[in-house]
């Protein structure tokens, strides 16, 4: 998206690194309908991440709209490709608050590109709601920015205690994405807690998102004999690793976090991928209600596909950021950025949502294996 010819590039630099065009938020209510922005990856090697939550919020938008809207207005969201690149999520949220006028905004799911957008949107003082960004750092840019989902300190200690405890497994090696806020953080907490279990790292090697060879980390990790490889990437990278990992004779299990989930995980790597561990927001087989009605739902409107846990998590921070705004009684953002610091106790599909004094949600995380393309339930840890 091009916004230069709008703004121009001193008013970018201002919108970006100044104070912020207070005036445009300053914007008289629209009659008819309440902007909201969301920016994702709809394409790119991260794209099932964008489009998943694209079909979760537009889910949460048909039914608010066909229930009347908000405060008598219509939902209206606006969506933007960032192609999974962080400078392309600065921009087309810079395009989102200058140019639409967004009484708010949606996205990422990677928390790469959360981190780069999210000063635009703290600097020019739009609410920010990211669906799945798990690094503890983007909310960390300011009382603008919020999440509805767990952060990576929690899913780090869940996933060792599962190696540690539940596999026995006490030597493992990690495999990190130096390029992603997500995989660094991740890898790290994983590593603290282990080794604070008793555990042993016996490798800590790394690539670089978008890499497609993975053999000299594989074998270097391969000499070091691990029970387990932590990979915390993103499903593009880690269905190759698994494949090249099974190809250089590594047969124990491999391990992630939620930067798995994704159909295209099993298209990717395949039966490479059998016995292999995750952890995530939410599990399909799981059978409360809430979650089997938007399951089935999900599936009706989608041609039968299952709603993965961004398709889940978009239609949360969807209806959370709604709800805000009818209890504000206002789309004006100030007022959303206030409803917003009180979230309590709100029923999701992934999870009653409460956002704590940091602007982050403390919610379960469930622990998911590979079986033959599907992904099945091993347990649920609370925080
Ligand atoms: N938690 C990941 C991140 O912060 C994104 C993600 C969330 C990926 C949920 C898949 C499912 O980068």
């Amino acid at each position: 998206m091009r916004f230069s010819s709008h703004i121009g590039t001193l008013g970018l630099a201002a919108l970006i690194f100044g104070t912020g065009l207070t005036a445009c938020n300053k914007k008289a209510d629209s009659p008819n309908e309440i902007l909201i922005g969301e920016y994702g990856s709809l394409t790119g090697g991260t794209a099932t991440f964008g489009q998943s939550t694209h079909k979760g919020v537009s889910m949460a938008v048909e039914e608010i709209n066909a229930a009347g809207g908000i405060l008598g207005r219509k939902i209206k969201v606006i969506t933007e490709d960032d192609q999974g690149k962080p400078e392309e999520a600065q921009t087309v949220v810079t395009k989102l608050i200058s140019k639409d006028r967004v009484s708010a905004i949606l996205g990422e799911v990677a928390s790469s590109n959360s981190l780069a957008a999210a000063p635009v949107c703290q600097q020019n003082r739009i609410p920010m709601v990211t669906p799945a960004s798990t690094n503890p750092k983007v909310t960390q840019i300011g009382d603008y920015v919020f999440r509805i989902c767990f952060i990576d300190p929690f899913q780090g200690l869940v996933m060792a205690k599962f190696t540690f405890n539940s596999l026995k497994m006490k030597k493992v090696a990690i495999l990190r994405d130096i390029k992603s806020d997500y995989s660094m953080g991740l890898a790290d907490f994983f590593k603290q807690n282990f080794m604070a279990m008793g555990g042993e790292i016996v490798s800590d090697e790394s690539y670089s998102q978008g890499d497609k060879d993975f053999n000299a980390q594989l074998t270097s990790i391969k000499g070091k004999n691990p029970e387990a490889v932590f990979v915390p990437g993103y499903y593009t990278e880690v269905g190759l690793i698994a494949r090249q990992a099974r190809k250089l004779g590594i047969t124990g299990p491999l391990m992630g976090g939620d930067g798995w989930d994704s159909d295209k995980l099993w298209e990717i790597g395949g039966e490479a991928l059998n016995g292999c561990f995750f952890s995530n927001h939410y599990s399909v087989n799981d059978p409360s209600p809430a979650i089997q009605n938007f399951v089935s739902v999900f599936r009706t409107k989608y041609g039968g596909e299952t709603p993965d846990a961004m398709a889940a998590l978009g239609y949360d921070a969807a209806k959370v950021l709604f709800d805000a705004i009818r209890r504000a009684g206002s789309d004006k953002p100030d007022s959303v950025r206030m409803a917003l610091t009180q979230v309590q106790g709100y029923s999701g599909v992934t999870g009653s949502i409460t956002l704590n004094e940091n602007r982050d949600a403390v919610k379960p995380a469930v622990v998911l294996e590979v079986k033959d393309g599907k992904f099945a339930f091993k347990e649920t840890v609370a925080p």
